[in-house]
């Protein structure tokens, strides 16, 4: 199997191709989750979470259902977007503060959109597996993240 790395660079080919020729961000977004959920082995959930009036509030995502608001600077959302830096937590019942939305996930990465210093949102990945992600994922999404950010460069 190919490695981390590979399997972002891949991603990365093919998250391009699929906002291609395409503005809107509730499509973009819908189909970078599926993308990422279908893409990446042991994920329970994968989605975004938007910035509107100081708290967060779910976007598209593949998994179950989730909460729908988070307050700024709660859970591991919430505290990546207040600090505009990805997380990486290899054990969520170890963050203090955690939100449970599916009670199967044992680890987490949430890497922020930041648009000209301003957190727009976030992208938060969840795993049944403990430890599942590390800075070879962190790198990989918030390169992906980066990907959606040039394709919308007025993000409101
Ligand atoms: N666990 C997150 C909440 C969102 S769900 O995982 C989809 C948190 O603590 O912010």
């Amino acid at each position: 199997m190919n490695g981390k790395p590979q399997i972002y660079a891949e991603l990365a080919r093919q998250l391009d191709a699929l906002l291609a020729g395409e503005s809107d961000p509730v499509a973009n977004t819908a189909n970078m989750a599926a993308l990422i959920y279908h893409g990446l082995p042991d994920l329970n959930w994968a989605g975004f979470y938007f910035a509107r009036g100081g708290e967060l509030v779910l976007g598209p995502f593949q998994g179950k259902p989730a909460c729908v608001r988070i307050p700024w600077g709660a859970g591991v959302c919430g505290t990546a977007a207040a600090r505009a830096t990805a997380i990486v937590v290899p054990d969520v019942e170890r963050f203090p503060g955690h939100i449970a939305c599916d009670a199967a996930s044992r680890s987490e990465l949430v890497v922020p959109l930041v648009v000209a210093g301003r957190v727009v949102g976030v992208l938060d990945l969840d795993s049944p597996v403990l430890a599942r992600f590390d800075d070879d994922d962190r790198d990989g999404c918030a390169r992906l993240v980066l990907i959606l950010l040039r394709h919308h460069r007025d993000w409101r």
